[in-house]
């Protein structure tokens, strides 16, 4: 596939290039005629066939749609899929012969069935999807290879014309490019401050609705461990642009020692880790462990709360090395200012870290405020900052999360096992807060305990117990 996307893409290439020229061609004898009228009359009979244009843009078109169908992420999914199924099946393997050993005579243990019954069913999931990719990739195949004999036979036509037009004019096409440059470059518009500064912030205008979910998954089995965090850099580093990553809290959902980057959607969903770990010290936990679900990863670096202390961690996922910043007196950790709902708080939840459109930002609580929630702007220097400070007047344990989108920092409670509500919003650029904003979010599980925007993809990435949720945010 990847052969015929290749050759797709070459063919569409010179049919471009060859088409400019002919173009370029054209205006430049008729400037020529213009300027020289005056002086001197000279006939041009031309005695070839006149040129198929006609032709030439179908077959530009026919080429553009072909390179467009058969595309590299196509051949991405369909290779993730079976890396997907080389790794699960022998772990049913493994599961079932584990199963065997466990009979005792009576019963299976039902909770090794209920794992295998699991697996089972995520199985056939990815063997369908296999059969209904395969089948358009059939499909595909034979439609770009007919149609990219097409091309060809009608490109060696094509080039009769070629060889008669392009060569004499092409130097006069380089002079007039060059030309063309310099006029383009000088007609650049100067932008006005205040559009820039508006259309920084806020691309997309202000936050209405929230619609969903887009996408729902546990990756891997990972069920006994429910906390976590998962999402993209919104300022990746180059070549990273693709990039998913994970981090799971071990058993007792309070720390972990690194975090999982996937090069795309599919390997994530398939659970193929690479490029992989990213370790930030072997032993788990120690100083500078990640401590809390709410992480996020910005400018190739991961912020987080590190392992029982007061401190911001910057981990530099190049260098492999934290640098930490000691947060204000008075700020509470160690799972003392939770978000919460009236049954249960979020264990060692006290600090969260979020992104949007202007960078990182740490949503916390300290004593001195009563418990309510504190949002401050983090600058990502090494070792990071905290810049300016907003005092709020919700308290921390009666929201269950928080994120931020266009520089408005927003908070959720619970309203039942399938509904959560985005209740509360404060805008950083006003002060203005909002106790009754009514927004819903369906859940596929009870508990949400991350909650994140992505400005790469304008959608809110959740984590909840255990599972991968992404939702659509709607802007006005
Ligand atoms: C382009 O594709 C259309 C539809 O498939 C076909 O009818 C047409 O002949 C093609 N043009 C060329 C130049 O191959
Ligand atoms: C693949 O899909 C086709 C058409 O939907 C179906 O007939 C066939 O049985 C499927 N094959 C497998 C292995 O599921
Ligand atoms: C928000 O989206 C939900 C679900 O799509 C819809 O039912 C609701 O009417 C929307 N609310 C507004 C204010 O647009
Ligand atoms: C990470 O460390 C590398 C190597 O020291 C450095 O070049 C890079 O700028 C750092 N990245 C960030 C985001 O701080
Ligand atoms: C703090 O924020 C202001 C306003 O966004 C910005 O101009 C300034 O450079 C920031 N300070 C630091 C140290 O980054």
């Amino acid at each position: 596939m990847q052969c015929l996307s290749a050759v797709g893409f070459i063919l569409l290439k010179a049919i471009m290039k060859f088409y400019t020229l002919i173009l370029l061609c054209c205006l430049f004898n008729f400037t020529q005629q213009l300027n020289e009228q005056d002086r001197c009359v000279c006939e041009l009979t031309n005695k070839e066939k006149a040129f198929p244009h006609e032709t030439l843009n179908s077959v530009n078109e026919n080429a553009s749609k072909c390179s467009h169908t058969v595309s590299p992420q196509k051949a991405l999914e369909l290779e993730s899929l079976l890396l997907g199924l080389k790794v699960r099946l022998p772990q049913l393997l493994k599961d079932v012969s584990t199963l065997e050993k466990e009979d005792d005579g009576e019963l299976y243990g039902v909770v090794s069935l209920q794992v295998i019954e699991n697996e089972l069913i995520e199985i056939k999931n990815m063997v369908d999807r296999l059969n209904r990719t395969t089948q358009g990739f059939q499909h595909l195949t034979t439609d770009s290879g007919r149609q990219l004999n097409h091309l060809k036979a009608d490109l060696e036509q094509l080039e009769l014309y070629d060889i008669l037009q392009v060569e004499k004019s092409r130097k006069a096409n380089q002079r007039l490019k060059r030309d063309l440059e310099i006029c383009r470059n000088d007609a650049q518009p100067t932008p006005h401050p205040d559009d820039v500064q508006t259309s920084d912030i806020c691309p997309h205008g202000k936050f209405v609705n929230i619609t969903g979910p887009r996408f729902y998954s546990n990756g891997e089995s990972t069920v006994s461990h429910k906390y976590g965090g998962w999402g993209r850099d919104p300022k990746p580093e180059l070549g990273k642009e693709n990039w998913y990553w994970r981090v799971i809290l071990n058993v007792n959902n309070i720390f972990a020692n690194h975090i999982t980057f996937y090069s795309s959607l599919s390997t994530l969903t398939v659970g193929i880790k690479l490029p992989g770990n990213f370790i930030i010290h072997p032993s788990n936990p120690t100083t500078n462990t990640i401590q809390g679900p709410n992480v996020v990863v910005y400018g190739d670096a991961l912020f987080y709360n590190c392992y029982n202390s007061d401190r911001l961690c910057r981990f530099n996922l190049t260098s492999k090395t934290v640098s930490t910043l000691q947060l204000p007196q008075g700020t509470r950790y160690n799972s003392k200012g939770n978000f919460c709902h009236l049954s249960e708080c979020y264990v060692y939840t006290d600090m969260d870290l979020a992104t949007d459109e202007s960078g990182v930002w740490l949503i916390y609580s300290t004593v001195h405020d009563f418990g309510n929630l504190v949002l401050a702007k983090v600058e990502e220097g090494d070792p990071p900052t905290l810049n300016q400070t907003w005092h709020t007047s919700v308290y921390k344990q009666a929201v269950t999360n928080t994120f931020m989108a266009c520089g408005v920092l927003y908070a959720t409670r619970f309203i039942n096992n399938g509904m959560e509500e985005i209740f509360y919003s404060f805008d950083t650029s006003t002060g203005e807060e909002k106790f009754n904003l009514g927004i819903f979010i369906h859940k596929m599980c009870p508990n949400i305990n991350f909650l994140n925007y992505s400005p790469v993809d304008q959608l809110l990435y959740a984590y909840c117990d255990a599972y991968m949720v992404s939702y659509d945010v709607l802007f006005e």
